[in-house]
C-alpha cells in the first residue's frame, strides 16, 4: 500500500494514500497518531479534506476513540494491531533444527508468477481493515497485496525473501529495508505448508539475513487476533513495541445539491484539489460532522 507523506509534526503523521484513493474513488489520508489532544487531532484532520481518514491511535487512548464516535457519523473501529520490535545486535541467532525449508532466495522480476500465486493462496480468506468498513466497496484483497509484493521486488529500498521446501514455493517475507532499522510489511505461508514450523523457519532466516545486510532493528506489525505470529515473534526474542486501533472514519459528501453559491465554494473546495489548500471547514463556518457518507447507520 502505497502512501506518500504529506505532513508531518512530531505527533501526527499524515500520509496521503494514492493507491487506496484510486481503488475506493476517495481521498484516502492516514494520521499516524502518537501523542495529540482531541482538538489537535480533529483539527488536523479537517486541514486534510480526507473522504476516509484512517487513524492509527494508540489504544491507550481511549477519549480520543470516543470523542471520534461523538463526533463524526460513519466510524469504523476496523482494526486492533501490535507493533512488535528486535534488537538484532542483542539477539541470539537460532539455528533450524528439523527444516522444512530448504531453500531461501531475494524475489527477482523473472519469479514474479510464484510470487503472485503465494501471495494469493496465502492470504485467500484473510480480511483486513477495510472489510470492516462497510461504506467502502468490495475489493480483492489478494489482488492489492500482489500489487503491495511486487513494488517490494521492484524497488531497491525493499526486499522480498521467498522459500522452498525442495523444489516448491512454501512462503514468502516482504519488508522495507532502507535505514538501520527494517520493517516486515507482509509474509505469508502456503496453506497445505502450515503448522510445521514454516514461518518460525522464516523469521530466524531473515533475522540472520537483516543483521547480515546492516539492520540494527526488526519492527513488525500484526493484528491482535493473528495468534500464530504473535507465538513466533515472541519466541524469537521480539518484544512489544505499542499497540494500536485503527479507526476508519468515512468523511465523503453523498449527493448534495448545492442550495447557494456559498455551498458550492464549500463544496468545491472540498475536492481532490482544494483551491485553498490551507483552507479549513472552520474557515467557512462549517463544522466537519455535517459532511458524513450516505450511510443510513
Ligand atoms: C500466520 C502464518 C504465517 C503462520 O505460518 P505457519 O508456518 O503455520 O506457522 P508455524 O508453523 O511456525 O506456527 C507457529 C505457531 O502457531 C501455531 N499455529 C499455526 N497456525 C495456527 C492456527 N491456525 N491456529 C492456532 N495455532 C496455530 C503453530 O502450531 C505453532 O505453535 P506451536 O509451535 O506451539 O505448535 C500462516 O498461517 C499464514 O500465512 N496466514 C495467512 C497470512 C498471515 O496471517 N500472514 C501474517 C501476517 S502479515
Amino acid at each position: 500500500m502505497e502512501i506518500k507523506p504529506t505532513d508531518c509534526d512530531e505527533n501526527i503523521i499524515i500520509a496521503y494514500s494514492p493507491t487506496e484513493s484510486h481503488r475506493f474513488g476517495r481521498k484516502v489520508i492516514r494520521f499516524n497518531v502518537r501523542h495529540s489532544s482531541w482538538k489537535h487531532l480533529r483539527r488536523t484532520i479537517e486541514s486534510q479534506f480526507p473522504e476516509l481518514a484512517i487513524v492509527r491511535l494508540p489504544t491507550d487512548r481511549l477519549d480520543l476513540v470516543n470523542a471520534i464516535f461523538k463526533s463524526f457519523r460513519s466510524v469504523y473501529l476496523a482494526d486492533t494491531a501490535v507493533e512488535y520490535g528486535i534488537n538484532l545486535r542483542n539477539s541470539e541467532a537460532k539455528a533450524n533444527g528439523v527444516r522444512t525449508v530448504s531453500k531461501v532466495i531475494k524475489a527477482e522480476e523473472r519469479h514474479l508468477q510464484d510470487l503472485d500465486h503465494l501471495v494469493s493462496r496465502s492470504f485467500f480468506g484473510y480480511r483486513n481493515h477495510y472489510a470492516a468498513n462497510s461504506d467502502l466497496p468490495d475489493f480483492d484483497l489478494t489482488l492489492a497485496y500482489r500489487e503491495w509484493t511486487r513494488s517490494c521486488v521492484w524497488s531497491s529500498e525493499k526486499t522480498c525473501f521467498m522459500f522452498y521446501s525442495e523444489s516448491d514455493v512454501c512462503g514468502f517475507f516482504a519488508a522495507d529495508t532502507k535505514g538501520k532499522h527494517f520493517r516486515g510489511l507482509l509474509s505469508g505461508v502456503l496453506p497445505e505448508y502450515r503448522r510445521r514450523g514454516v514461518f518460525k523457519e522464516m523469521i530466524r532466516t531473515v533475522k540472520v539475513a537483516f543483521l547480515a545486510e546492516g539492520a540494527s532493528h526488526i519492527v513488525t506489525r500484526v493484528l491482535l487476533e493473528n495468534d500464530p505470529v504473535h507465538k513466533v515473534l515472541q519466541r524469537e526474542g521480539f518484544s512489544i513495541v505499542r499497540r494500536y486501533f485503527t479507526i476508519h472514519i468515512n468523511l465523503r459528501i453523498p449527493h448534495i445539491t448545492p442550495p447557494s453559491r456559498r455551498w458550492g465554494r464549500v463544496l468545491a473546495s472540498l475536492g481532490q484539489e482544494p483551491r485553498h489548500k490551507k483552507a479549513r471547514l472552520s474557515d467557512y463556518g462549517l463544522r466537519l460532522d455535517r459532511f458524513y457518507s450516505a450511510d443510513p447507520r
